[in-house]
């Protein structure tokens, strides 16, 4: 074996193409969405991929001590069949439970840095945790692991919802830039007190 010494470079053979290949060329932030409806189906199929259970019960993501930290929400704007509102998605049950009636889309738009244009998204998924909550289960691990681990969680979720948008055509982007100034007002609208909103991804047909 050669030793080429620190820094050298060590090139790479391209690697196995693998069934992910494809989806990951096609992975994009789509910040352009038509106004065309969402189907239950297809919001369906969004938060089974995204923070959901397989059919044997199995979570599509991995989580810090299976705690699940991170909680999803659907703020539905155009959803044939839903009325306009938060709906908690209960993924181990995969079913929506009511949290508040209302097109909710301005107040979470208004609440971004530079996305608000997600007011005109069908829909938007809220990703939330109990930061505080999380800090205290993981304690004995660092004063501030809970929420580190929650983070990491939603990136996760949010890989997933990437995935199955590059899988079946539709379109999202994850907006972390929150103006914390304005969230707090809309945040209690969506999602229950106590949780802190670690992101936004709307979902539409790419415009
Ligand atoms: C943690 C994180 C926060 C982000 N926040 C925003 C945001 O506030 N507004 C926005 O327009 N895009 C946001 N994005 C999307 C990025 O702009 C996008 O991922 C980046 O431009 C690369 O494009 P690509 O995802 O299509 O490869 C965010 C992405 C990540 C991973």
């Amino acid at each position: 074996m050669v030793d080429r010494g620190a820094g050298a470079l060590v090139a790479l053979p391209p690697g196995e193409g693998t069934a992910l290949s494809q989806l990951l060329t096609d992975r994009r932030s789509t910040k352009e969405l038509s106004n065309e409806a969402l189907t239950l189906e297809v919001v369906a199929g969004l938060l089974r991929h995204a923070a959901g259970v397989d059919g044997a019960g199995r979570p599509t993501y991995a989580s810090a001590r299976a705690q699940y930290l991170v909680s999803v929400t659907l703020v539905a704007g155009e959803v044939v069949g839903l009325r306009p509102g938060a709906y908690r998605y209960l993924g181990s049950r995969h079913a929506l439970r009511t949290h508040t009636l209302g097109d909710l889309r301005p107040g979470l738009a208004a609440a971004t840095v530079d996305a608000q244009w997600l007011a005109g998204a069908p829909a938007v998924l809220v990703l939330s945790a109990d930061l505080t909550g999380a800090n205290h289960y993981f304690a004995e691990l660092g004063a501030v692991q809970g929420e580190r681990f929650a983070w990491l969680e939603a990136g996760l979720i949010t890989q997933n919802a990437y995935l199955w948008a590059a899988a079946t055509g539709w379109g999202t982007a994850f907006i972390g830039g929150l103006n914390q100034a304005a969230l707090p007002g809309v945040a209690e609208q969506v999602v229950p007190g106590g949780e802190h909103v670690l992101g936004l991804l709307p979902v539409g047909r790419p415009a």
